[in-house]
């Protein structure tokens, strides 16, 4: 699958998102390791922090699926490059250690990054790990 599918599959994916309060729309589709395409949108509620972001809605489509391991994610929003919010990364670093993550705007202009460049010296499940064998 190629990246200007996956940002396709976002781009249509952001078409859907629940925005009544930002006019804010985000999309995001990603794959799997195991070959599994996911989509998601932001969906905003009324009183604002049950809000979910694209990204998040897609990952958690994947992960309750029985699909742990995120490969690339691809994220297009309203904004001139809409990157992901640090609770996405956080989100990405759990499911995607080495994941690319795509930044788009269109098809054809995009930015491609690894989850590291976004959340550099990250927390994440292997240092609860490393507490358990103490
Ligand atoms: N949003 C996302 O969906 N993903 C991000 O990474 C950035 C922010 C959404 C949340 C909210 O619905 C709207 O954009 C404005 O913050």
């Amino acid at each position: 699958m190629d990246k200007q599918y996956l940002i396709k599959k976002a781009l249509e994916a952001q078409e859907k998102a629940y925005v009544p309060y930002s006019n804010f729309k985000v999309g995001a589709a990603l794959l799997t390791e195991d070959g599994e395409l996911y989509t998601g949108c932001n969906i905003e509620i009324a009183s604002y922090s049950p809000t979910l972001c694209a990204e998040r809605t897609a990952i958690f489509k994947a992960v309750s699926e029985g699909h742990k391991k995120i490969k690339i994610i691809a994220v297009v929003g309203d904004s001139d490059f809409t990157y992901p919010c640090g609770v996405c990364r956080q989100v990405i670093r759990e499911f995607g250690k080495d994941a690319t993550i795509i930044v788009a705007n269109s098809e054809e202009d995009y930015r491609e990054y690894k989850l590291d460049d976004l959340l550099p010296h990250s927390f994440g499940p292997e240092d609860l790990e490393e507490k358990e064998q103490e």
